[in-house]
């Protein structure tokens, strides 16, 4: 897990990335003070528009301009060999972009070259136990299990998480657990309890981890008697 500095001391820390490419939203994330990275898929890219190799390095390099943190540039190849080249060549823009590789054979085998290459994977569609563990003996940096589409299909992608978590605290690795596809607070809420890393989400979720009426209501309250009491 990450260390994080209060000023005072050290602790042990769940990392929030956003999941979106959409700048005005990576912007407000990181205003909030608590960003630690960001995730893109290509549906993401694609839903901002962003098209055209170039366009799509432009856009990683602007991301890493906003955020300090690790930022997932996903490869489009699903061969090995176009992997690495187009994962060396993301990893090349930026020494925060980690490449994002799919949980298939030759993802696997790609995560394990770039890890003897000295670059950083984010192996993503993790959907069961066994792929986490393939990922992380490759030597993958980050494990992306996608708990809202297990959900999706009346399944339990917290129990995901949980299993993982067990795996690699039975031994020495190194692979954090990026919980991913989290759509809501509680999502954010029960992986933070079970012991995921990081995880990544919509700005929509990090910001309703703040609302309660109660607070709202005391705040109100606790102005208004200030108000009273000084004119
Ligand atoms: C993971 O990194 C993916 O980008 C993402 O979390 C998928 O989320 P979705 O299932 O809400 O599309």
């Amino acid at each position: 897990m990450a260390e994080q500095t209060t000023g005072m001391c050290y602790f042990r820390a769940m990392k929030f990335f956003i999941d979106t490419a959409n700048l005005d939203q990576i912007r407000e994330a990181e205003a909030l003070g608590v960003l630690d990275g960001v995730t893109t898929n290509p549906s993401l890219m694609a839903k901002e528009g962003i098209t055209g190799d170039e366009a799509v390095k432009a856009h990683y390099k602007a991301i890493c301009e906003i955020v300090d943190g690790d930022v997932s540039a996903e490869v489009i190849a699903t061969d090995f060999e176009g992997m690495i080249e187009e994962g060396q060549a993301l990893a090349a823009l930026h020494p925060n972009i980690v490449v994002k590789v799919p949980a298939i054979a030759d993802g696997i085998r790609a995560i394990r070259w770039f890890t003897d290459n000295g670059i950083r994977t984010n192996c993503t569609l993790i959907f069961s136990p066994g792929q986490a563990l393939l990922a992380a003996k490759a030597g993958a940096s980050y494990v992306s299990p996608f708990v809202g589409r297990i959900d999706d299909i009346s399944s339990d992608g917290l129990q995901l998480i949980e299993k993982i978590r067990v795996i690699y605290d039975n031994y020495d690795f190194g692979t954090e657990i990026l919980a991913a596809s989290v759509r809501h607070t509680m999502h954010i809420i029960e992986c933070a309890e079970i012991g995921a890393d990081i995880m990544t989400g919509p700005l929509s979720a990090m910001k309703g981890l703040l609302k309660h009426p109660l607070t709202d209501n005391g705040l109100a309250q606790f102005l208004a008697d200030h108000a009273k009491a000084n004119g």
